[in-house]
Protein backbone atom coordinates (compact mmCIF):
# COMPACT_ATOMS: atom_id res chain seq x y z
CA UNK A 1 0.00 0.00 0.00
CA UNK A 2 0.96 3.75 -0.50
CA UNK A 3 1.77 5.55 2.28
CA UNK A 4 0.16 8.47 0.99
CA UNK A 5 -4.01 9.58 0.93
CA UNK A 6 -4.72 7.41 -2.05
CA UNK A 7 -7.64 9.08 -3.97
CA UNK A 8 -9.39 7.94 -7.40
CA UNK A 9 -11.77 10.74 -8.80
CA UNK A 10 -13.46 11.41 -11.94
CA UNK A 11 -12.60 15.05 -13.15
CA UNK A 12 -14.94 16.84 -15.49
CA UNK A 13 -14.87 19.88 -14.06
CA UNK A 14 -11.14 21.29 -13.54
CA UNK A 15 -9.62 24.61 -14.07
CA UNK A 16 -7.24 24.43 -17.29
CA UNK A 17 -3.70 24.07 -16.51
CA UNK A 18 -1.74 22.32 -19.13
CA UNK A 19 2.00 23.20 -18.14
CA UNK A 20 3.98 21.40 -15.18
CA UNK A 21 7.36 21.99 -15.08
CA UNK A 22 9.41 18.46 -15.23
CA UNK A 23 12.57 20.22 -15.67
CA UNK A 24 14.72 21.30 -12.71
CA UNK A 25 18.42 20.21 -13.75
CA UNK A 26 20.24 19.64 -16.83
CA UNK A 27 21.32 16.33 -15.85
CA UNK A 28 19.96 12.87 -17.00
CA UNK A 29 18.13 12.67 -13.52
CA UNK A 30 14.40 13.36 -14.48
CA UNK A 31 12.08 13.73 -11.43
CA UNK A 32 9.74 11.56 -10.54
CA UNK A 33 6.27 11.54 -9.62
CA UNK A 34 5.23 7.92 -9.25
CA UNK A 35 5.64 5.68 -6.04
CA UNK A 36 6.85 2.56 -8.28
CA UNK A 37 10.26 2.71 -9.69
CA UNK A 38 10.53 0.90 -13.22
CA UNK A 39 12.15 -2.14 -11.24
CA UNK A 40 9.82 -2.77 -8.98
CA UNK A 41 7.11 -2.44 -11.68
CA UNK A 42 8.94 -4.78 -13.23
CA UNK A 43 9.54 -7.25 -11.02
CA UNK A 44 5.81 -6.80 -9.99
CA UNK A 45 5.00 -7.43 -13.38
CA UNK A 46 6.26 -11.30 -13.93
CA UNK A 47 4.81 -11.67 -10.65
CA UNK A 48 1.42 -10.97 -11.11
CA UNK A 49 0.60 -11.93 -14.43
CA UNK A 50 2.30 -13.17 -18.03
CA UNK A 51 -0.40 -10.76 -20.15
CA UNK A 52 2.94 -9.55 -21.54
CA UNK A 53 2.57 -12.60 -24.23
CA UNK A 54 -0.75 -10.97 -25.76
CA UNK A 55 0.76 -7.47 -26.09
CA UNK A 56 2.58 -6.21 -29.28
CA UNK A 57 4.25 -3.47 -29.24
CA UNK A 58 4.59 -0.63 -31.71
CA UNK A 59 6.12 2.84 -33.08
CA UNK A 60 4.12 5.88 -34.01
CA UNK A 61 6.29 8.29 -36.54
CA UNK A 62 5.36 11.57 -34.01
CA UNK A 63 6.12 15.08 -34.89
CA UNK A 64 8.57 17.14 -32.55
CA UNK A 65 6.43 20.46 -32.24
CA UNK A 66 2.23 20.13 -32.16
CA UNK A 67 2.55 23.99 -31.75
CA UNK A 68 4.15 26.04 -34.54
CA UNK A 69 5.02 25.83 -37.97
CA UNK A 70 9.12 26.14 -37.77
CA UNK A 71 11.22 23.49 -39.69
CA UNK A 72 12.48 21.96 -36.85
CA UNK A 73 8.82 21.24 -35.69
CA UNK A 74 8.70 18.72 -38.51
CA UNK A 75 11.10 16.68 -37.04
CA UNK A 76 9.86 13.41 -35.97
CA UNK A 77 11.10 10.29 -33.50
CA UNK A 78 9.55 7.41 -32.96
CA UNK A 79 7.09 7.00 -29.86
CA UNK A 80 6.35 3.38 -28.56
CA UNK A 81 3.20 2.23 -27.95
CA UNK A 82 1.34 -1.14 -26.67
CA UNK A 83 -1.59 -2.38 -27.88
CA UNK A 84 -3.20 -5.83 -26.08
CA UNK A 85 -6.25 -7.43 -28.52
CA UNK A 86 -6.68 -10.35 -26.20
CA UNK A 87 -9.97 -8.64 -24.79
CA UNK A 88 -11.43 -6.67 -27.73
CA UNK A 89 -14.44 -7.20 -29.09
CA UNK A 90 -13.70 -5.51 -32.01
CA UNK A 91 -14.73 -2.64 -34.01
CA UNK A 92 -17.27 -3.95 -35.34
CA UNK A 93 -19.29 -4.14 -32.19
CA UNK A 94 -18.04 -0.51 -30.83
CA UNK A 95 -15.68 -2.01 -28.10
CA UNK A 96 -13.98 0.13 -25.83
CA UNK A 97 -10.59 1.39 -26.26
CA UNK A 98 -8.87 1.50 -22.42
CA UNK A 99 -5.59 3.79 -22.98
CA UNK A 100 -3.13 3.95 -20.30
CA UNK A 101 -1.25 7.60 -20.69
CA UNK A 102 2.82 6.92 -19.86
CA UNK A 103 3.95 9.19 -17.47
CA UNK A 104 7.69 9.60 -16.20
CA UNK A 105 8.91 6.08 -16.90
CA UNK A 106 9.40 3.82 -19.62
CA UNK A 107 6.39 1.78 -20.56
CA UNK A 108 8.46 -1.60 -20.14
CA UNK A 109 5.95 -3.48 -17.48
CA UNK A 110 3.20 -1.55 -17.44
CA UNK A 111 1.00 -4.24 -19.63
CA UNK A 112 0.93 -6.16 -15.95
CA UNK A 113 1.45 -3.08 -13.69
CA UNK A 114 -2.24 -1.21 -14.38
CA UNK A 115 -4.46 -3.75 -12.20
CA UNK A 116 -7.29 -1.73 -14.01
CA UNK A 117 -7.05 -2.17 -17.15
CA UNK A 118 -5.91 -5.90 -17.54
CA UNK A 119 -9.23 -6.51 -14.91
CA UNK A 120 -11.54 -4.68 -16.50
CA UNK A 121 -10.54 -5.88 -19.84
CA UNK A 122 -12.61 -9.38 -19.91
CA UNK A 123 -15.74 -7.88 -18.82
CA UNK A 124 -15.81 -5.03 -21.16
CA UNK A 125 -14.32 -6.39 -23.93
CA UNK A 126 -11.71 -3.92 -24.09
CA UNK A 127 -8.62 -2.86 -26.49
CA UNK A 128 -5.79 -2.11 -24.27
CA UNK A 129 -3.51 0.23 -25.22
CA UNK A 130 -0.51 1.96 -23.25
CA UNK A 131 1.53 4.81 -24.91
CA UNK A 132 4.65 5.94 -23.56
CA UNK A 133 5.73 9.56 -22.76
CA UNK A 134 8.03 11.27 -24.88
CA UNK A 135 11.33 11.89 -23.55
CA UNK A 136 11.32 8.32 -21.89
CA UNK A 137 12.09 4.59 -22.28
CA UNK A 138 12.39 4.53 -26.03
CA UNK A 139 10.47 7.13 -26.98
CA UNK A 140 13.41 9.97 -26.74
CA UNK A 141 13.44 12.67 -29.89
CA UNK A 142 16.90 13.95 -31.84
CA UNK A 143 18.24 9.91 -31.78
CA UNK A 144 19.53 9.61 -28.19
CA UNK A 145 19.05 10.67 -24.80
CA UNK A 146 22.44 12.68 -24.87
CA UNK A 147 21.01 14.96 -27.73
CA UNK A 148 17.43 15.14 -26.10
CA UNK A 149 18.86 16.37 -22.73
CA UNK A 150 21.71 18.44 -24.46
CA UNK A 151 20.03 21.75 -23.27
CA UNK A 152 17.05 24.49 -23.51
CA UNK A 153 16.65 23.81 -27.13
CA UNK A 154 16.04 20.11 -26.84
CA UNK A 155 14.50 20.21 -24.25
CA UNK A 156 11.79 22.72 -24.86
CA UNK A 157 9.58 20.09 -26.45
CA UNK A 158 9.83 18.08 -23.29
CA UNK A 159 6.23 19.26 -21.65
CA UNK A 160 2.83 18.41 -20.87
CA UNK A 161 1.28 20.05 -23.77
CA UNK A 162 3.21 18.30 -26.31
CA UNK A 163 3.07 14.58 -24.38
CA UNK A 164 -0.96 15.43 -24.58
CA UNK A 165 -0.92 16.13 -28.43
CA UNK A 166 1.08 12.95 -28.69
CA UNK A 167 -1.17 10.94 -27.26
CA UNK A 168 -4.11 12.68 -29.54
CA UNK A 169 -2.31 11.91 -32.68
CA UNK A 170 -1.92 8.03 -31.37
CA UNK A 171 -5.07 7.74 -30.94
CA UNK A 172 -6.59 9.44 -33.75
CA UNK A 173 -3.88 7.01 -36.04
CA UNK A 174 -4.95 3.78 -34.04
CA UNK A 175 -8.57 4.41 -34.48
CA UNK A 176 -8.65 4.88 -37.76
CA UNK A 177 -6.23 1.74 -38.76
CA UNK A 178 -8.34 -0.40 -36.83
CA UNK A 179 -11.22 1.27 -38.05
CA UNK A 180 -12.83 1.83 -34.95
CA UNK A 181 -14.54 5.19 -34.80
CA UNK A 182 -17.36 3.91 -32.91
CA UNK A 183 -15.06 2.81 -29.66
CA UNK A 184 -15.07 4.98 -27.44
CA UNK A 185 -11.86 5.79 -25.52
CA UNK A 186 -11.47 5.55 -21.39
CA UNK A 187 -7.95 7.23 -20.99
CA UNK A 188 -6.04 6.19 -17.39
CA UNK A 189 -3.36 7.26 -15.64
CA UNK A 190 -1.96 7.75 -11.87
CA UNK A 191 -0.09 10.38 -10.12
CA UNK A 192 1.18 12.45 -12.50
CA UNK A 193 -0.06 10.48 -15.42
CA UNK A 194 -3.75 10.78 -14.00
CA UNK A 195 -2.96 14.33 -14.22
CA UNK A 196 -2.29 13.82 -18.15
CA UNK A 197 -5.96 11.44 -18.11
CA UNK A 198 -7.79 14.45 -16.89
CA UNK A 199 -6.46 17.27 -18.68
CA UNK A 200 -6.74 14.80 -22.21
CA UNK A 201 -10.15 14.36 -21.76
CA UNK A 202 -10.70 18.33 -20.73
CA UNK A 203 -8.65 19.14 -24.12
CA UNK A 204 -9.69 16.48 -26.08
CA UNK A 205 -13.01 15.55 -25.41
CA UNK A 206 -14.21 14.56 -28.69
CA UNK A 207 -11.20 11.78 -28.65
CA UNK A 208 -11.98 10.68 -24.77
CA UNK A 209 -15.45 9.70 -23.34
CA UNK A 210 -13.72 9.56 -19.89
CA UNK A 211 -10.75 9.50 -17.90
CA UNK A 212 -10.01 7.64 -15.00
CA UNK A 213 -7.10 9.51 -12.56
CA UNK A 214 -6.15 7.75 -9.58
CA UNK A 215 -3.80 9.68 -7.17
CA UNK A 216 -3.80 12.43 -9.36
CA UNK A 217 -2.54 15.98 -7.78
CA UNK A 218 -4.52 17.84 -10.36
CA UNK A 219 -5.08 20.46 -8.37
CA UNK A 220 -1.89 20.76 -6.29
CA UNK A 221 -0.34 23.90 -7.55
CA UNK A 222 0.80 27.06 -5.92
CA UNK A 223 -2.12 29.54 -5.53
CA UNK A 224 -4.51 26.72 -5.74
CA UNK A 225 -4.71 24.96 -2.93
CA UNK A 226 -3.27 25.88 0.41
CA UNK A 227 0.19 25.67 1.17
CA UNK A 228 -0.36 22.98 3.81
CA UNK A 229 -3.07 21.13 1.79
CA UNK A 230 -0.86 17.40 1.16
CA UNK A 231 0.62 18.00 4.99
CA UNK A 232 -2.75 17.78 6.26
CA UNK A 233 -3.87 15.35 4.42
CA UNK A 234 -0.88 13.23 5.32
CA UNK A 235 -0.67 13.75 8.88
CA UNK A 236 -4.59 13.03 8.98
CA UNK A 237 -3.80 9.52 8.09
CA UNK A 238 -1.41 9.65 10.79
CA UNK A 239 -3.95 10.77 13.25
CA UNK A 240 -6.36 8.05 12.05
CA UNK A 241 -3.92 5.53 12.67
CA UNK A 242 -2.72 6.70 16.43
CA UNK A 243 -3.50 9.61 18.12
CA UNK A 244 -0.14 9.13 20.24
CA UNK A 245 1.92 8.64 16.95
CA UNK A 246 0.53 11.98 15.82
CA UNK A 247 1.77 13.88 18.96
CA UNK A 248 4.51 12.21 18.83
CA UNK A 249 5.73 13.17 15.17
CA UNK A 250 4.35 16.65 15.41
CA UNK A 251 6.11 17.26 18.77
CA UNK A 252 9.57 16.10 16.82
CA UNK A 253 9.68 19.11 14.98
CA UNK A 254 10.83 21.66 17.11
CA UNK A 255 13.52 19.39 18.68
CA UNK A 256 14.71 18.97 14.88
CA UNK A 257 14.50 22.18 14.22
CA UNK A 258 16.52 23.25 17.57
CA UNK A 259 19.03 21.00 16.62
CA UNK A 260 19.36 22.23 13.04
CA UNK A 261 19.79 25.62 14.01
CA UNK A 262 22.88 24.90 16.16
CA UNK A 263 26.86 24.74 14.29
CA UNK A 264 27.16 21.29 12.92
CA UNK A 265 23.54 20.84 13.36
CA UNK A 266 22.63 19.52 10.22
CA UNK A 267 25.12 17.25 10.44
CA UNK A 268 24.05 15.83 13.43
CA UNK A 269 20.84 15.15 12.07
CA UNK A 270 22.32 13.32 9.35
CA UNK A 271 24.48 11.04 11.41
CA UNK A 272 21.26 10.56 13.63
CA UNK A 273 18.63 10.29 10.88
CA UNK A 274 21.46 8.38 8.73
CA UNK A 275 20.21 10.27 5.86
CA UNK A 276 22.56 10.16 2.52
C1 LIG B 1 5.43 -15.74 -15.94
O1 LIG B 1 6.45 -16.19 -16.78
C2 LIG B 1 7.71 -16.35 -16.16
C3 LIG B 1 8.73 -16.73 -17.21
O2 LIG B 1 8.22 -17.66 -18.14
C4 LIG B 1 7.59 -17.40 -15.05
O3 LIG B 1 8.83 -17.53 -14.38
C5 LIG B 1 6.52 -16.94 -14.06
O4 LIG B 1 6.33 -17.92 -13.07
C6 LIG B 1 5.21 -16.67 -14.77
N1 LIG B 1 4.27 -16.08 -13.82
C7 LIG B 1 3.02 -16.50 -13.68
C8 LIG B 1 2.18 -15.80 -12.67
O5 LIG B 1 2.55 -17.42 -14.34
C1 LIG C 1 -16.94 -5.61 -39.82
O1 LIG C 1 -17.93 -5.06 -40.67
C2 LIG C 1 -17.51 -4.88 -42.01
C3 LIG C 1 -18.62 -4.17 -42.76
O2 LIG C 1 -19.87 -4.78 -42.50
C4 LIG C 1 -17.14 -6.22 -42.61
O3 LIG C 1 -16.67 -6.05 -43.93
C5 LIG C 1 -16.04 -6.86 -41.77
O4 LIG C 1 -15.73 -8.17 -42.25
C6 LIG C 1 -16.44 -6.95 -40.32
N1 LIG C 1 -15.30 -7.38 -39.53
C7 LIG C 1 -15.37 -8.34 -38.65
C8 LIG C 1 -14.08 -8.65 -37.95
O5 LIG C 1 -16.36 -8.96 -38.41
C1 LIG D 1 21.99 23.59 -27.85
O1 LIG D 1 22.98 22.88 -28.56
C2 LIG D 1 22.94 23.08 -29.97
C3 LIG D 1 23.96 22.16 -30.62
O2 LIG D 1 25.16 22.15 -29.95
C4 LIG D 1 23.13 24.52 -30.32
O3 LIG D 1 23.04 24.73 -31.72
C5 LIG D 1 22.07 25.35 -29.62
O4 LIG D 1 22.28 26.74 -29.85
C6 LIG D 1 22.09 25.09 -28.12
N1 LIG D 1 20.97 25.80 -27.48
C7 LIG D 1 21.08 26.46 -26.32
C8 LIG D 1 19.86 27.15 -25.82
O5 LIG D 1 22.14 26.52 -25.71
Amino acid sequence: MEVHHHINMLFTWLPLIFFINLITTHSLTIPRLSPFKEQTLHDLATMVSNDTKDVETFYYKQVLDHFNYKPKSYNTFDQRYLINFKYWGGANSSAPIFVYLGAESSIDGFPNGIGFMSENAATFKALLVYIEHRYYGKSIPFGSREEAFKNASTLGYFNSAQALADYAEVLIDIKKTLQAQNSPIIVVGGSYGGMLASWFRLKYPHLAIGALASSAPILYFDDITPPNAYMDVVSRDFKEASETCYETILNSWSEIDKVASQPNGLSILSQRFNTC
